[in-house]
């Protein structure tokens, strides 16, 4: 049986057959890395599926004018997209490129906001062209490119402004954005959010339909929301002098899940879903403002945990008396995040996940870069040549955050669920890469 510390961190349906083998979604994961190959990305359906549910429901009752929009930079695929439409989710785009899966996908476009610091010319008219919902607006600049392409297209378009709060959530440097000093949003505490309200209502082909932050990721504590959102209504309060009629409240997303179980536990879904919700009834009431329709848009902790990337140990380097490294056939070209920010990952051993753990390694990929660690202190069963492990937890900003560094062919991403599984991204191959010079 799994201890309840690493259950925590895989996919719901995980559990060790009576050889010792980890399954997921009833599939055996021996099993399925050799008929696919490694390295090999799984997600598992039913945690996509439970966690979706569990947004949905704790936000709505907590606040029943609510909407869980699913932040698609975390991980974009179309089968992804089909799950969140039945699961009633709406989507948020950063690019062009995640706009374009959702059009592949056929997904509503009444239920799609466009966010960015510098979205294109060519992404905003795609949005307004496909009458995307919301396109929340981060510069002046955006502000007045944004109703010249509305009024080209004979559109009225409605718009969120994203204001910057000028609060901490004490995560990594590199993934805090509601901070003064921060490339995204009007700040607030400069009177650039206000001017940037004032620019707006005054356009002809733009609809400003409320307020939009976000502090950054993960964020393992609740203050955090609670203080922004509290500045920001007050903030959304005294802009209904210039026109801010606030029909949209958006305190973004940034839901912390354990990557390992050292992390400190991080808020339930229900805490996050009553913190967010009884301050936004408090502070409105307090303001007599009438309350919003509220948007969350969590990305890691819809995808983060349904997701695990097996690899396969190759070549083991044993220095005396300093460190052992064993190399996988993957790493920082699949998952740039322990280079980037220090993040940690658990790792379990596919055949062996039961065993009594008896040495510390340290698991790298295979990229030439010193840097490429995914893991620098794991306990594992001895590993030989040829085993199979997995990282878990490597369901959100791996595959999305990918790369084809060292011409490196991205894995394969399998869904399986009900002991069913299928390929729904396959192996790049060298003719792929090839494929792109001229
Ligand atoms: C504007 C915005 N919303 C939502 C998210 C999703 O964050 P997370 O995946 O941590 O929930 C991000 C991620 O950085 C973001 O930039």
């Amino acid at each position: 049986m799994l201890n309840e510390d690493i259950k925590n961190i895989l996919p719901m349906t995980s559990q060790v057959n009576d050889e010792g083998i980890l399954e997921i979604g009833g599939c055996n994961l021996e099993e399925i890395s050799n008929y696919y190959g490694t390295p090999l990305y799984i997600y598992d359906e039913n945690t996509i599926r439970n966690i979706c549910k569990e947004f949905v429901n704790e936000f709505k009752e907590s606040y029943p004018n609510s909407h869980i929009s699913y932040s698609s930079k975390a991980f974009s695929s179309p089968y992804l997209t089909k799950i969140l439409e039945e699961e009633n989710l709406g989507i948020d785009v950063v690019s062009g490129g995640e706009l374009s899966v959702l059009q592949h996908s056929k997904f509503p476009s009444n239920k799609v906001n466009f966010h960015g610091n510098n979205k294109s010319y060519e992404e905003l008219k795609q949005s307004v062209d496909w009458n995307i919902e919301t396109i929340t607006l981060d510069s002046f600049d955006e502000i007045s490119l944004l109703n010249k392409i509305a009024s080209e297209l004979s559109k009225n378009q409605k718009v969120l402004i994203r204001v910057s709060p000028s609060v901490d959530p004490k995560t990594h440097i590199l993934t805090t954005t509601g901070t003064l000093d921060s490339k995204f949003g009007f700040p607030i505490e400069t009177g650039q959010a206000e001017e940037a309200i004032k620019l707006t209502t005054k356009m002809s082909n733009l609809d400003l339909q409320g307020i939009h932050f976000h502090l950054g990721s993960p964020i393992f504590e609740t203050e955090p929301y609670v203080l922004a959102i509290n500045y920001v209504l007050e903030f959304a309060h005294q802009q209904r002098k210039n026109g801010l009629n606030l029909k949209i409240f958006n305190p973004g997303g940034g839901f912390a899940v354990s990557y390992t179980s050292m992390d400190k536990t991080p808020p339930t879904v229900k805490e996050y879903a009553n913190a967010i919700s009884e301050t936004i009834i408090k502070k409105c009431d307090e303001l007599s403002l009438p309350k919003p329709h509220l948007i969350v848009e969590p990305g890691r902790s819809i995808v983060a945990r349904s997701g695990v990337a097996i690899y396969k140990i190759g070549s083991i380097k044993n220095i005396p008396g300093v460190r052992k490294y064993v190399s996988i056939d993957g790493g920082m070209g699949d998952n740039i995040r322990p280079a980037l920010y220090q993040s940690k990952y658990s790792i379990f051993h596919v055949t062996r996940i039961l065993e009594k753990p008896t040495e510390k390694v340290t698991v790298v990929g295979k990229f030439c870069e010193s840097g490429d660690i995914l893991s620098n202190e794991s306990l594992l069963p001895k590993l030989k040549y040829g085993d199979l492990i997995i990282s878990a937890t490597s369901g959100a900003y791996n595959i999305a955050m990918s790369s084809n560094y060292n011409m490196y062919c991205r894995p394969t991403i399998i869904i399986v669920n009900n002991g069913n599984h299928k390929v729904i991204k396959r192996r790049e191959t060298h003719e792929d890469l090839l494929s792109h010079f001229v």
